[in-house]
């Protein structure tokens, strides 16, 4: 919608400042006219209109003058917002505003207004980031689907080699149907502001079940499992924090090379429950743990094709909902430890 164009800043400034000095110059002329008539016997018998009003003429002409030039550098930073503002308005976050002002309140804005337009273009770098991402991790299962069904097409093919292609559609298939699902859950928890569906549950019971079903993934790798869980009643939304448990306990098994160890603990406290996650696995460098809260960030190039980098956005996103945090320790070969501390009694 266009708004109505009204006068501009500078022209309401000056004819304000008009107003005013006319109406301060027309008082000074009364009381002018009165001492002079009432009062003061030598002057009383001039003409008192032609002084005043030549007074009177002049400050009004040396005042617009002096109103109009410094109206002008006055409202040029109001003007520089104005025309910013327009800018951003049409998509552009190119804008930088001067913030070296004498006036503190146009620095401020100046500063807010900037800062602003820095968080303005980094959500849509990330937005652009976010379509590039997503379109990347679809497109290796669809080429590989596209592949082995045009291979099936083919006549004569053995039995080993028709059961090969159609396990590598299904596991491609399924590698899209994670991604979808995570990308849908993770879109659902950044929209969502509060933990939803509560009860009351044992936590220790939950990571024993969630090793459980992770037990393909372990058993062949003859991994070693520490467990040492306390009994726990815990309140929280039992569907989400399962996806962290899967998800922290996954990260641990994938990067854990055969006959490594993984420690699970859990010990009750108040204000803090603490879960404790670790493995002898591969470890991170501090420029990987910097970044492996991001979507879509994976630290090992060699085992990108196993995920998608959506598992820790996921697990961190689902502790802050649940009003908890979580901290990573970790360096190269020496492995890693996720600490995740929930508040007790958040009922
Ligand atoms: N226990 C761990 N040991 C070593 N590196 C880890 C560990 N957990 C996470 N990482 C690093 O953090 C990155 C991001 O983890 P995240 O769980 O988000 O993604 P992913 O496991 O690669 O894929 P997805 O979880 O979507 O299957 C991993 O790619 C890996 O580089
Ligand atoms: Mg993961």
């Amino acid at each position: 919608m266009r708004r109505k164009k009204r006068g501009g800043l500078w022209w309401h400034f000056v004819s304000l400042v008009f107003v005013i000095i006319l109406s301060f110059l027309l008082l000074m002329a009364i009381l002018a006219y009165l001492y002079i008539r009432l009062g003061n016997e030598t002057i009383q018998h001039r003409n008192p209109f032609p002084p005043i009003l030549t007074i009177v003429l002049f400050s009004l002409v040396i005042g617009t003058t002096i109103t109009v030039t410094v109206g002008r550098k006055i409202l040029s930073p109001i003007a520089d917002l104005i025309k910013a503002a327009k800018e951003v308005s049409t998509g552009n976050f190119d804008i930088h505003l001067n913030e070296s002002h004498r006036v503190g309140e146009i620095s401020d804005v100046a500063h807010h207004f900037n800062l602003m337009v820095q968080e303005l273009r980094s959500i849509e770098t990330l937005r652009n980031d976010f379509v590039v991402n997503v379109s990347h991790e679809f497109k290796t299962p669809i080429a590989a689907i596209e592949g082995y069904a045009t291979l099936l097409q083919e006549d004569n093919l053995s039995k080993e080699e028709h059961d090969e292609y159609t396990g590598m559609i299904i596991d491609s298939a399924r590698q899209l149907s994670t991604l979808s699902g995570n990308i849908l859950k993770i879109s659902k928890l950044e929209n969502q502001e509060l933990l939803t569906e509560q009860t009351e549950y044992r936590l220790d019971e939950q990571l024993r079940q969630a090793l459980l079903l992770l037990e393909s993934a372990w058993a062949p790798k003859q991994l070693n499992l520490n467990i040492d869980l306390d009994e726990l009643q815990y309140y929280g939304n039992e569907e989400l924090i399962m996806q962290v448990w899967l998800n922290l306990l996954g990260n641990a098994i994938k990067f854990t090379p055969e006959g490594g160890e993984i420690s699970v603990s859990l010990r009750p406290g108040d204000p803090w429950i603490r879960v404790v996650i670790s493995d002898t696995g591969i470890g991170m460098t501090p420029q990987v743990r910097k970044h492996i809260f991001e979507k879509f960030y994976q630290g090992d190039p060699a085992r990108s094709s196993e995920g998608n980098g959506l598992g820790l956005p996921l697990v961190s996103r689902i502790i802050s909902l649940s009003g908890g945090t979580i901290v990573v320790n970790s360096e190269p070969g020496q492995g890693s430890t996720f600490t995740i501390m929930l508040p007790a009694g958040s009922e």
